[in-house]
């Protein structure tokens, strides 16, 4: 094992595990021992409506009412359009919204003001079925070669579609964000999150100032879901504490953030394929996002999920086309993944029944259509570095016997217990969709030396649970060759640290990894001891990129990709409809690990939730528009008494711009793992069942096993 990738304990090892991590619920006081407010929302209970009045009963002292015209600056959330209000417009648009927040010294007394004020609304009809949502907040398409040509001339056509649910994100920490007004009217927002430029950038624009700044407090997960929601909660605390002119704090409980904040979107994917001589020669494929009553993040959510919706095949013709649709729901967003997951179960699926139906093994079809180095990618960039699938596809088949087992279950089966098992191929494209990084984030990094020797990491990047404080750390002590312990990296406060970027995309450790070992590169040549210095570095793209070109969906959409291949085995129990997970497989390129231990919990820990997005992990709206799943005794998540048997392989190929030959790795194990999980379920039920949704539950599968009986 290479020395960077050797294990050490963590940087917030002891003060989490002891229970020392103040988390922005733990504070007792704010910063100047002034004491904090409560602030807590007027969610709106109507999915869609016209807002006529909202009485607030008479106020106590020290007691505030607060709406959206106490906002000094613009009733928008800077995401990616306008559409987001901090506080509701004339209209709510899902259940949920704000409408306004109370706040006052007490808790209780907040919520029975809370309680008595009458919101006046005249209901409207909300949009609640994805199929009949004629909006397109986003609308994108995009293909080459011959289409019509290819379906022309095919053996045989499929036409399929493929649905996929919510996932909520299931963090420790539920949301929660502080403010505090400082002296000279500077406020000071600190809380939960994972991007604490994007929170500047909300507040900033809310509060109509640039007098403020934004602190990551410890953060208890994030998952994606606190990638834009924060912005959100920012913004409103933010307004409280102004008008209270008080520090005000709201933390929403379990029940609030699974109702209201953002999840993964809900799909729809209908795949065309064009099949000749055995090959697939075409897909046309249309995919549909439920987004939610605002925007948010779908537009990039959607961009990634149709940059994969072809998979990982070579396949000449293809024509791509993709709507984030709106429907009177909480809006959707980040979740590891970010959108591919949705058209990676497509794709693999569409695969499995192909084969299926051509009477050959699926995997030896999909290896027959595997891209490799050199191929052109879906938006004609270029795949510029090794594509090892197929070897990992060995590597796994080493460890769980898949291609034994997999003729093994394709036997007829009798009695109770059947069982199954499943492969799925895909990668993560690593960092940034598109130009992102180049045109939008433009990352900036500092390195600071005291004069004892000990250096500071500048960055915006936070830690939520990844590791990346001790990722960080190790990259620049490695490369200054100093002690780990004299190397630090506190959490961002806009204050102080550069705009290094968001803590998304897998792109903290592999990009701005990148830009901290260069920064170490140059603070090496020029270290005096003693002395206080500081160095900068900037993101530069890498020269080998085909630019990429958003209008017309073209060229690189990723510098390069980590790979991941899952197998999945399991029993059916065709009496209650339970399957066992009798084992879960991945085998990862992620390049090269920063850390080995760290790099081993990301893998198991994603495809862990990406068994429970597969199987258990189930989440709707009633006919109001109502998440009915708010608890985790109604929405169950996998623990590891559930998948005992989990094993993870690493597969090492070197991105030679990442920090050591590192790639993305957070986001990579759970991408894929639907594919495996529900392939596997229908060997397990066996020849005839052609299964098209996740999450496949018992109640599905007892579904499809009725089904027989009725035959
Ligand atoms: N791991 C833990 N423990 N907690 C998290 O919130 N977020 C995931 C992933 N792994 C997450 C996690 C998501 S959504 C992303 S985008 C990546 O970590 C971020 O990785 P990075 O720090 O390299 O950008
Ligand atoms: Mo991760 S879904 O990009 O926060």
């Amino acid at each position: 094992m290479e020395k960077i990738s050797q294990s050490v304990v963590k940087k917030d090892h002891a003060a989490k595990m002891e229970g020392r991590s103040i988390y922005v619920a733990d504070y007792n006081t704010a910063k100047d021992g002034r004491k904090i407010l409560t602030g807590k929302i007027l969610h709106s209970k109507t999915a869609r409506a016209k807002v006529l009045s909202v009485s607030v009963p008479d106020l106590p002292e020290g007691y505030f009412y607060v709406d959206a015209r106490d906002i000094p600056g613009d009733n928008n959330v800077n995401i990616v359009l306008d559409d987001m209000p901090v506080f509701c417009r004339d209209t709510v648009e899902y259940i949920g919204e704000a409408i306004g927040m109370v706040v006052g010294p007490d808790a209780k007394e907040v919520d029975r003001i809370l309680s008595g004020i009458n919101v006046e609304l005249e209901e409207l009809e909300p949009v609640l079925d994805l199929r009949k949502s004629t909006e397109a907040f986003f609308n994108y398409e995009y293909g080459h070669g011959d289409l019509q040509k290819a379906f022309a001339e095919a053996d045989k056509v499929f036409d399929e579609e493929f649905e996929t649910g919510y996932q909520e994100q299931a963090y420790l920490e539920t949301q929660g964000m502080m403010a505090e007004p400082e002296d000279l009217d500077r406020m000071f927002v600190h809380g939960s999150m994972q991007c604490c430029y994007y929170v500047h950038g909300a507040v900033k624009r809310v509060l109509g100032t640039d007098n403020i700044h934004i602190l990551q407090d410890v953060t208890g997960g994030g998952f994606g879901g606190k990638e834009a929601f924060p912005s959100i909660l920012a913004t409103e605390v933010a307004v409280a504490a102004r008008k209270a002119n008080a520090p005000v704090r709201c933390v929403f409980d379990r029940r609030e953030d699974m109702e209201y904040t953002s999840k993964r979107h809900p799909s729809i994917c209908r795949y065309k394929a064009a099949v000749k001589d055995g090959k697939v020669t075409a897909l046309d494929i249309d995919v549909i996002f439920n987004a939610g009553a605002y925007s948010t993040l779908s537009a990039v959510v959607l961009q990634r999920g149709l940059i994969a919706a072809p998979g990982i095949y070579n396949v000449p013709n293809i024509h791509v086309t993709g709507r984030a649709l709106k429907t009177n729901t909480s809006p959707c967003g980040a979740y590891r993944g970010f959108g591919a997951p949705q058209t990676f179960f497509a794709i693999e699926l569409l695969m499995n029944h192909i084969a299926q139906d051509l009477g050959v093994e699926p995997l030896a079809f999909k290896e027959a259509h595997l891209v490799k180095q050199g191929d052109p990618t879906s938006t004609c960039g270029e795949y510029h570095f090794p594509v090892p699938v197929q070897d990992m596809i060995n590597e796994i088949d080493a460890v769980c016997d898949y291609r034994k087992k997999r003729k093994e279950y394709a036997k007829a089966q009798e009695g109770r217990f059947r069982r199954g098992i499943g492969m799925s191929m895909y990668f993560h494209g690593a960092g940034f969709t598109g130009s992102g990084e180049r045109d939008l984030i433009k990352a900036v990094t500092r390195l600071h030396k005291y004069p004892d020797g000990k250096v500071e990491i500048l960055a915006s990047n936070g830690e939520i649970g990844q590791g990346l404080r001790t990722t960080f750390c190790k990259i620049v002590s490695h490369e200054l060759n100093i002690p780990f312990d004299d190397v630090f990296f506190e959490h961002p406060d806009t204050a102080r640290v550069p705009d290094s970027g968001p803590t998304v995309a897998s792109r903290s450790l592999m990009t701005v990894g990148e830009l901290l070992r260069r920064a170490s590169v140059q603070l090496k040549e020029i270290w005096k001891d003693g002395e206080e210095q500081e160095v900068e570095e900037r993101y530069k793209e890498p020269d080998f990129l085909i630019p990429f070109h958003l209008d017309k969906f073209e060229g690189d959409a990723y510098p390069t990709y980590a790979w991941g291949v899952n197998a999945v085995e399991l029993e059916v129990d065709t009496l209650t409809g339970v399957a066992k997970v009798l084992g879960a497989y991945g085998n990862f390129d992620v390049g090269t690990p920063m850390d080995y231990n760290i790099v081993m919990g990301q893998m198991e820990g994603g495809l862990l939730q990406g068994i429970g997005y597969s199987s258990i992990e189930k989440m709707d709206y009633d006919n109001k528009g109502r998440i009915r799943n708010n608890s985790y005794s109604d929405y169950l998540i996998p623990t590891t008494k559930d998948v005992p048997n989990l094993k993870c392989l690493l597969h090492v190929e070197k991105y030679p711009y990442g920090p050591y030959g590192a790639k993305g790795a957070g986001e990579l194990p759970l991408v894929g793992v639907p594919g495996a999980y529900v392939e596997a379920m229908e060997q397990a039920l066996g020849k005839g069942h052609r299964l098209n949704h996740a999450p496949f539950t018992a109640e599905d599968t007892l579904f499809e096993i009725m089904k027989e009986v009725g035959k």
